[in-house]
Formats: structure tokens, C-alpha cells, sequence
């Protein structure tokens, strides 16, 4: 290790929510320099009490493979508990490498840049979107209040209520049956609860129909895909784009001036969106023809496009093998980061949530049985019974 302490290389910007973190010329051997580094991060990130931002200079630094499981655990972790976001420089091609591999396997976005500037601008960028995206508290942004949801004789929600956070990945999970689609159904205002109420950033929209949800900004994916088979991924993706077009197909004939700029910037957007999602080679395809996986990418495309602040998705990873599931997981991932979007998602296989998550809720029979950090929630012995359960 070199002379400077580890307290000496963590700096608070906090005018601009920045933690930096200087590995450079450091070289990390084995687990217990690791430990010991990141003990220091957790400790001072402890004592400021807030989330920040990462911006890490790896310049000349240098990680054994012996130490990197503990690195790639304790970054993750540090992402999780308490990071909004993370911009990377300096990187060797090693280090980078590995970065990458790891940003794949344990599903983070590897955000490496060249120069110190070129991070601290896209630094910038993120905040902004983060900023427009959920401009609101936390206490006030979803808030959903003693939810009762009864079909005939059946209770499928039973006074479940819960907080999202602008930014997070939240993600409630449960057993077959639990009521997790059925929350998002009332979430998304395609069912009416029995009672309770739902709050979006300070506004009672508990009684709202379908398409005012959507105004609001939500967008949803759905348990069984729900797409135009027969059109191409293109057209399906345009579909998303209809709630946001002021002159919309209907207006084709009026082929030009505003009607034809719009068309060009939704064109552009959702360009955008295909390259991100990396599905350019599939974008004339009918979406009958392919894959399963691909299909459910072309859905979270679609989503996407509306420019959701909450984004639902049902069980997007459901029927993946598994490197599906990692692809899905990293594009959930890089969409949160990259637009700012809060994910609401559900899933049935706890594993496949844990790593992505910033807060899990629990579901079984209509009940909300644990919430907490998917640590907790992972290590509760009431939820592990409840998935046993299942048989
Ligand atoms: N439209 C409906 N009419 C009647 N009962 C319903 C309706 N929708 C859901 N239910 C019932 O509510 C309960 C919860 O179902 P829900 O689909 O929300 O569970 P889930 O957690 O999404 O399950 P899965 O993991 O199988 O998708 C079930 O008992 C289901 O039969
Ligand atoms: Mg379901």
C-alpha cells in the first residue's frame, strides 16, 4: 500500500452528491486489503448518512485475481446500501477486464471512462436525469396504503401497503399465487382495490384509470408477453412511443411541419432505446419469430419508450435459461441507471432479485410477510418457510 492513508482517499463533493474514491497506484493483494479499505468507505458513508454517488479513479492500480471476489463483493455491496451510482476511470486493460466480466456476472454497469473529466461529465448527466426523473422526496413519491384487492369470496391482497423510493429497484417476490401480479395490476390501475389507496408523488390516484396511470408515468411488462406478434420490433416499439405523440398515427395525413419534427424526435428516442437494449439486428423482425428472451426484450423496449418514471415489470426473467436472466437483470440494471427509472419488479425466484435490488417486499396468500434489504429479507426465516412451503 502506498503512503497515503485510506481515510485520505475518499473525498465528499457534497454539493454534488460524490463520494471519490482514489485506488490509484494501489495494488490490492488479497482479501484483507480489501476488507480493510472498504471498512473505511462503510465507516465514513456510515457517519455522513446518505447515499452518494461514485465517482473512482483506478489510475495504476492493480487487483490480484486472489482479491478479486472480495472487490467485486464489497463494490457491489456499497452499490446497493448506499450508492445512487457509479463512473469509473483510469481503468487498465486488466483491471477493465475484469470490471466487465464482473459487471456481467454480478450484473452492475461497468461505466468506464478515459479521463477524470469524461467521468465527472457523465457524473453530471446522471444526476440530471436522476433529478428530473424523481424530483420529489422519497416519502412522497409511491406510496401504496393498505391495499385490499377481494374477487368473490377470494383475498388476493390482503392490507398490503409499501413505500418506493425515486431510483430504486424494488422488487416484490412471493410464492405462485402470492398476489404479486395482482398488486401490480392495482399499482398499474388495472384494478380497482377493495379499498386503500395509492399515492404518486403527493397525488391520491388510487381511482384512476389505466391510461391516466400511464400519463403519470408508468409502464408496465406483463407476466405473458403482450406484444404485436405479427408486426416487426420497430413498429412494436413505436407502439410505446403513441402515448407521447401529440400528432399520432391519426394524423398521418397531415404529413408535415410540427407532425413530421415529432415523428423525427420520437424516431430518434426510440433509436436510442434499440441501441441501449442492443437489439439492432432484430429491429425489421416480426416478433413472433423470435426467441422467447428476445421477445421479453422487445416488451421492456416498449416499455422503455413511454419514458416511464416507474417502470413494472412482471416477472421479465420468467422462462429464461440463465444467461438470459443475467442479460435481463443487467439491462434493468443500466435502465435505472441510465434514465433514472424506478423499477417496481416482481419476480417468483428470490435468487434472481437479490443482486439487483435496492428493497424487497414479500408476498404469500395476500400478506405481506417480511420487507427489508434482500439481506435481511433472504435470511428471514418466515419467508424461507414460506417458499418451502411451496412444495
Ligand atoms: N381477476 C381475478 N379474478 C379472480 N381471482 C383472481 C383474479 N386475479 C387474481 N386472482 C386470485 O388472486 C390470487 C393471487 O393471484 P396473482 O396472480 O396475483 O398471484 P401471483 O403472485 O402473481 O402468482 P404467480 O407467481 O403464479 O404469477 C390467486 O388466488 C388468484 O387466483
Ligand atoms: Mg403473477
Amino acid at each position: 500500500m502506498s503512503e497515503r492513508s485510506i481515510a485520505e482517499r475518499i473525498t465528499f463533493h457534497k454539493h454534488r452528491e460524490t463520494m471519490e474514491v482514489d485506488f490509484s497506484g494501489m495494488t490490492f493483494r488479497g482479501a484483507a486489503e480489501v476488507e480493510e479499505f472498504y471498512d473505511v468507505v462503510d465507516a465514513r458513508v456510515g457517519e455522513s448518512g446518505s447515499r452518494w454517488y461514485f465517482l473512482v479513479n483506478y489510475e495504476g492500480c492493480s487487483i490480484s485475481p486472489e482479491a478479486w471476489a472480495a472487490f467485486a463483493e464489497r463494490g457491489k455491496h456499497a452499490n446497493i446500501s448506499y450508492g445512487l451510482g457509479s463512473v469509473r476511470f483510469g481503468v487498465n486493460v486488466d483491471v477493465r477486464d475484469s470490471i466487465r466480466s464482473h459487471a456481467q456476472s454480478a450484473q452492475f454497469r461497468a461505466n468506464l471512462f478515459q479521463s477524470r473529466d469524461a467521468a465527472v461529465l457523465a457524473l453530471a448527466d446522471m444526476r440530471r436525469r436522476h433529478q428530473t426523473t424523481g424530483t420529489t422526496s422519497a416519502e412522497s413519491f409511491l406510496k401504496v396504503e393498505d391495499i385490499l384487492l377481494r374477487f368473490g369470496g377470494v383475498t388476493a391482497l390482503e392490507n398490503v401497503g409499501f413505500s418506493v423510493h425515486p431510483g430504486e429497484v424494488f422488487s416484490i417476490i412471493g410464492p405462485n399465487g402470492a398476489g404479486k401480479t395482482s398488486m401490480l395490476n392495482v399499482v398499474s390501475g388495472f384494478y380497482r382495490p377493495t379499498s386503500g389507496r395509492i399515492l404518486f408523488e403527493g397525488q391520491d390516484r388510487t381511482n384512476l384509470k389505466t391510461y391516466e396511470v400511464a400519463q403519470l408515468g408508468f409502464a408496465r411488462t406483463f407476466q405473458n408477453i403482450a406484444l404485436f406478434r405479427g408486426m416487426s420490433t420497430l413498429d412494436n416499439i413505436m407502439t410505446g412511443r403513441l402515448l407521447k405523440m401529440k400528432y399520432n398515427f391519426a394524423t398521418d395525413a397531415l404529413f408535415w411541419g410540427p407532425a413530421q419534427q415529432e415523428e423525427i424526435r420520437h424516431r430518434e428516442f426510440v433509436e436510442r432505446i434499440i441501441d441501449f437494449l442492443e437489439i439492432q439486428p432484430i429491429r425489421r423482425t416480426p416478433v413472433g419469430q423470435l426467441p422467447y428472451g428476445l421477445q421479453k426484450r422487445v416488451e421492456l423496449a416498449r416499455a422503455l419508450a413511454m419514458e416511464p418514471k416507474v417502470l413494472l415489470l412482471d416477472e421479465p426473467m420468467a422462462g429464461m435459461n440463465l444467461e438470459e436472466k443475467e442479460d435481463m437483470a443487467r439491462f434493468v440494471l443500466d435502465a435505472n441507471d441510465e434514465f433514472g427509472t424506478t423499477v417496481v419488479l416482481i419476480e417468483h425466484d428470490m435468487s434472481v432479485v437479490m443482486d439487483i435490488s435496492n428493497h424487497v417486499v414479500v408476498l404469500d396468500h395476500g400478506v405481506k410477510i417480511a420487507e427489508g434489504t434482500p439481506d435481511e429479507v433472504r435470511n428471514d426465516p418466515v419467508v424461507i418457510r414460506a417458499y418451502l412451503g411451496q412444495g
